[in-house]
């Protein structure tokens, strides 16, 4: 249960969705849900004892929100958070914020120009194997890292059908490659193809950061389980994650240490922060220009792959 007398509300409620409106429901500020399917957002209001609706507008119309959770396709995702915006209600988009910067600069604007907030679901940043990753780096335990390599690898979402693996996979390391440098990369060197999905399904890509740091991203929908780790080699010790298991170990002076912490969910973690910061109590956690970074090095990634160059960018 969360303080206060807020009212949340979930669209898109199908795979990812879901889930959202369980812990919304659980922190007890779940009001309503909608999905363009009334069969499934009817199904899961029902669960959860909100009002479900077939059409965001009759949504906006009939109830007082203070926030929305947008969980629809990534292509839809400016139109859906466009009218939420609009009405002057906080807004938590799932990532990527959109497959196109320019799109997320317009939701940038919008939500300036409306004062509300803004977040993309970038859920890594809350994955106690990545925080806890981070507080090593910023407390220089194990001297600073020079390079971070990423490996997620599984079979093909089923439910994803309008970007590639770039956009849909690749840009959780992207931006948790960004949160554990404390910084923008400048070059992006990416090569990816295509075996069985309609757009990208596999892709390698190479972040240049300053001081020569580098980040490894590989990333395929091609492997027949499920792998979600990372290895951030440090001047004076190895951290190495399991973003699925929570757990890390740390390399250093020729001992193996894997510190124990409790199994916390990274999406009550996420959704907590986005209450608070619509309450005014925290600081949001994944800024909209964070994610737009990530979008804009998507983007390059995609750029390189297809020209066979390094793309360079000034990131704000
Ligand atoms: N953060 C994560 O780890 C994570 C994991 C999975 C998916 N996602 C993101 O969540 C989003 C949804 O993915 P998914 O796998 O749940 O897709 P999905 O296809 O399973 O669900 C999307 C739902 O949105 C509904 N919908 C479509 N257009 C709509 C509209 N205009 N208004 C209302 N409802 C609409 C569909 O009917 C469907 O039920 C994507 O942006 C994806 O990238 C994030």
């Amino acid at each position: 249960m969360v303080d206060g007398d807020l009212k949340l509300a979930v669209v898109g409620v199908g795979g990812w969705g879901k889930n959202h409106a369980r812990v919304l429901s659980e922190f007890g500020c779940l009001a309503a849900v909608c999905d363009i399917d009334p069969a499934r957002a009817k199904e899961i209001a029902a669960k959860h004892a909100a009002k479900p609706y077939g059409s965001i507008d009759e949504m906006l119309s009939a109830e007082q929100l203070d926030g929305c959770l947008v969980c629809t396709p990534t292509k839809t995702h400016l139109p859906v958070a466009k009218k939420i915006i609009e009405r002057g209600i906080h807004a938590f988009v799932e990532k990527p914020l959109s497959f196109s910067s320019a799109e997320c600069e317009e939701m940038i604007q919008l939500a300036e120009r409306k004062k509300v907030i803004l977040t993309a679901g970038y859920i890594e940043r809350f994955n106690p194997a990545v925080s806890e990753t981070k507080r090593l780096i910023e407390e220089k335990r194990y001297g600073q890292p020079v390079m971070i390599e990423f490996h997620r690898e599984n079979r093909m979402p089923p439910n994803t059908k309008d970007v590639g693996i770039i956009f849909d996979t690749s840009v959780h390391d992207i931006d948790t490659a960004m949160f554990l440098f404390n910084s923008r990369p400048h070059v992006v060197f990416a090569r990816a193809g295509r075996h069985t999905h309609s757009f990208e399904d596999f892709a390698t890509i190479m972040l240049g950061f300053e001081g020569q740091k580098v980040a490894v991203i590989a990333s395929n929908w091609l492997t027949p389980k499920k792998v979600r780790t990372f290895s951030a080699v440090c001047t004076d010790g190895i951290i190495s994650g399991d973003f699925l298991t929570q757990e890390i170990r740390i390399d250093h002076a020729g001992e193996t240490v894997v510190p124990h912490r409790p199994f916390e969910e990274p999406l009550t973690l996420e959704l907590l922060n986005f209450i608070e910061s619509v309450q005014g109590k925290a600081k949001l956690v994944v800024s909209a220009q964070e994610a737009t970074n990530v979008t804009r090095v998507a983007e390059a990634a995609l750029l390189s792959s297809n020209t066979g160059s390094p793309i360079y960018l000034n990131l704000k």
